[in-house]
């Protein structure tokens, strides 16, 4: 957060416009279109919001099925059982780490040959970088399946010179606090088509009919994001540029620095692709880097450094045992040689470089006390 945030901040609340409505949310919502390159843009409480809204826009109902990335955040999955509906996950391709398009197919036909068709998809952009779109928007329309893509990591991010957030029918953004810009908490929806915005914009506010009095014939939400919030918004759209070219900045530091060293990788950026590179995201094989990735997040924790796992699978987790998925292993092992790397805009080169001197400490130990 910077000086314009706070003046973005008190613009918005001396302006008296301190409810889910006013300029600022309406300002939010035309320069965040503008910067996905798509017609609209719905402004809401949190990324969550956006998701479950979009399932419902696609008419996703109780018993249909929802494919989705397994190595994600809960929230992706979690949307599909709020509607009522049965997520099926599937694994990852080594390419981005994303949806594997190969399996998605296979996994869409299969649903389709046995007469329960998948409804919708929900492809995740994980930690910043798009997925496979060519080839899973193919298969969406060759089966008539909705294609949602849940772009909460990936604000600023690029495939073919289209921005994140603009390859599905919807686009899903987060503004939690963690994330490449943040309103402390909120979300976005973004969509081509004005009825569909039309829609979530009702639900999200209650779904309150235009009448002089309170008239409702649908099942709302109270999912608007605050004018307040939107100020806030606003003023950190305006760096977007300046934040994702000093997360890439980072990103290369940290592999200039560590990818020499035996037995560490980092998320590979697929061809057309230009990651925000939100987060970098390194994995550490073990036999080859002498410990494991826990080690390493335990090295960084004793030099109060915080990191973190990568994403531990949906199809591990106890809240989805039981669920279909579709391949498996590729995400399996980027949770468990995977390590998220402190990535925060204001990091500086020296801060960085400290968590080098740790990563790179931590191999050359093991790698003398194994010799
Ligand atoms: C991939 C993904 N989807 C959805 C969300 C949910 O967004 P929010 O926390 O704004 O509800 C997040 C992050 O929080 C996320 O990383």
């Amino acid at each position: 957060m910077t000086d314009s945030e706070r003046t973005a901040l008190l613009r918005a609340f001396d302006s008296g416009w301190v409810a889910p409505i006013g300029p600022e949310i309406d300002a939010f919502e035309t320069e965040f279109a503008e910067r996905v390159g798509v017609r609209h843009a719905v402004a809401l409480s949190s990324g969550t919001a956006a998701l479950h809204l979009a399932l419902l826009a696609c008419g996703v109902m109780p018993g249909d099925r929802v494919a989705v990335s397994t190595l994600t955040f809960v929230a992706s999955a979690n949307v599909i059982r709020y509607v009522g509906a049965h997520p099926i996950f599937i694994d990852s391709e080594e390419a981005s780490w994303n949806i594997d398009p190969q399996l998605l197919r296979e996994e869409i036909r299969e649903q389709d040959a046995k007469g329960t068709p998948i409804r919708a998809v929900i492809a995740v952009d994980l930690f910043g970088q798009c997925a496979d779109y060519t080839r899973i928007r193919n298969t969406c329309n060759e089966f008539g399946v909705r294609l949602i893509e849940d772009a909460a990591e990936a604000l600023g991010a690029q495939c073919n010179g289209a921005s994140a957030g603009s390859f599905g029918e919807i686009g899903c953004f987060s503004f939690n606090g963690n994330k490449i810009i943040t309103t402390s908490g909120g979300g976005m929806l973004v969509t081509n088509h004005a009825a569909l915005a039309e829609s979530v914009k009702r639900w999200a506010t209650q779904s309150r009919l235009p009448t002089r009095h309170y008239e409702h014939s649908e099942l709302g939400y109270n999912y608007r994001l605050s004018n307040l919030l939107a100020a806030i918004g606003r003023a950190q759209l305006a760096r977007l540029d300046e934040t994702v070219r000093r997360r890439r900045q980072i990103f290369d530091q940290y592999v200039s620095r560590l990818g020499p060293l035996s037995g560490i990788r980092f998320m590979p950026e697929a061809p057309g692709n230009t990651c925000s590179r939100w987060l970098t995201v390194a994995l550490i094989d073990e036999s080859e880097f002498g410990c494991g990735r826990d080690a390493v997040i335990d090295a960084l924790e004793q030099q109060n450094i915080e990191s973190r796992p990568t994403w531990k699978p949906m199809h591990l987790q106890a809240l989805y045992e039981g669920a279909t998925i579709r391949g498996g292993s590729v995400s399996e092992r980027i949770f468990t040689e995977g390590v998220c790397l402190p990535s925060g805009t204001s990091m500086s080169d020296d801060a960085v470089d400290r968590v080098c001197d740790v990563v790179q400490a931590t191999a050359s130990r093991l790698t003398i006390s194994n010799a």
